[in-house]
């Protein structure tokens, strides 16, 4: 049995089922006489496995034929550098839009390599963070590609929305939002994520790019940083994160037995309208800074009225068995992460507890 609710931004909480299976398959897989870890990438246990997760992640996201699947090791930070690299093509100009840090890291990448113009920021409405509509944004026609993320991790801000960019291709960071929600691959040019929030663990991201975007990168780029190199060697062209993307394949194994991407958005829905409600509900203690609008059902970010309360919260959380609700390390406050692998049972625990704390401090 876990003993806590684990709500850690990433490396996040991982679905108990698809660790015993890690566990049991651990010293010996599928009668191998060896674990995963010690098998060959290029040998046919692995092969099938790697082919399955990158089979089920298609079924999932109902990817289409015209896009690749590529497995790169390391973390979305990977991709601040390879989309650039990749697609700024002789172009070297881009629209970036900045609603919070993890754009502001991608923003400062690109611009090592070209030129970055910022389309749009985030904005304050009523005093909470916003973001701007489409139509106050300043898109170029020139642009090499649009970057946005989707789910700002840190501030706790989302996109319930998709940019229309017509012919230049959006470029989205999914990290801390990818299958939570069902969306139209169709509407991306590249989509990519690091997979420690809602695919497994850390240190390694998939990358899923439209066909026609495939060109050659800068002159510049590092043979493991073009895309190219992955697409032509089924992203085997040195020894990947095998561990990690086994772990991968369990855990999309798990999201097709739980009900598939739907199932996630319906539960991931009521969870965060069940925390958001309850924060709202208690304004005079609790708060929230961010626009109901753009709030993230990923990151619960809050804090409490009184800050000097904030490390008491903390440890009576961390001795209820609640744990990792400390904000960014950046902008401080609190934070509950509800990725997939959060169950229900987690956020209505969490709530009890708040309850129970404002009775007691309020
Ligand atoms: C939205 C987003 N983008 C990028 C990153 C960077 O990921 P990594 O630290 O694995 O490179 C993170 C990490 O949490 C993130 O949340």
């Amino acid at each position: 049995m876990r003993k806590v609710f684990n709500f850690s931004a990433g490396p996040a909480m991982l679905p108990e089922e698809v660790l015993r299976q890690a566990q049991q398959e651990m010293l010996d897989w599928h009668g191998t006489g060896m674990s995963m870890m010690e098998l060959g990438h290029r040998g046919a246990e692995f092969k099938e496995v790697a082919e399955q997760t990158a089979a089920d992640l298609r079924e999932l996201m109902a990817i289409p034929k015209n896009y690749h699947v590529l497995f790169v090791a390391g973390g979305a930070s990977t991709q601040f550098a390879m989309v650039p690299l990749n697609l700024y093509g002789k172009i070297k100009t881009a629209d970036y839009i900045d609603t919070g840090i993890w754009s502001k890291k991608a923003i400062a990448e690109a611009r090592r390599y070209g030129d970055v113009h910022i389309a749009a920021a985030v904005q304050t409405r009523d005093g909470l963070a916003f973001i701007p509509p489409q139509d106050m944004w300043a898109l170029r026609e020139e642009a090499a590609y649009i970057h946005y993320t989707p789910n700002e991790t840190i501030e706790g801000l989302e996109f319930h929305w998709v940019p229309k960019t017509a012919t230049i291709p959006l470029v989205a960071d999914m990290t801390s939002t990818i299958l939570s929600r069902v969306i139209n691959v169709h509407d991306y040019g590249i989509i990519y994520a690091g997979a420690q929030k809602n695919l497994g663990p850390a240190g390694i991201n998939v990358v899923i790019l439209r066909e026609d975007l495939l060109a050659d990168a800068l002159p510049c780029t590092p043979t493991l940083y073009q895309y190219k190199i992955y697409v032509e060697h089924g992203s085997f062209y040195n020894t990947p994160p095998t561990y990690c993307w086994y772990m991968m394949g369990l855990v999309l194994a798990w999201v097709k037995r739980q009900g598939g991407v739907s199932y996630f958005a319906t539960l991931s829905q009521r969870k965060a309208a069940k925390l958001y409600n309850y924060l709202d509900n208690h304004r005079g203690f609790y708060i929230t800074r961010i626009h109901p609008e753009c709030r993230s059902q990923m990151n619960v970010v809050f804090d409490l009225l009184n800050e000097e309360l904030r490390s008491v919260f903390l440890s009576a959380a961390e001795a209820a068995g609640l744990t990792n609700l400390k904000g960014h390390r950046i902008i401080g406050g609190l934070r509950a992460s509800i990725y997939n692998a959060m169950p229900e049972a987690g956020v209505d625990t969490l709530i009890e507890f708040m309850q129970y704390f404002l009775q007691r401090h309020g």
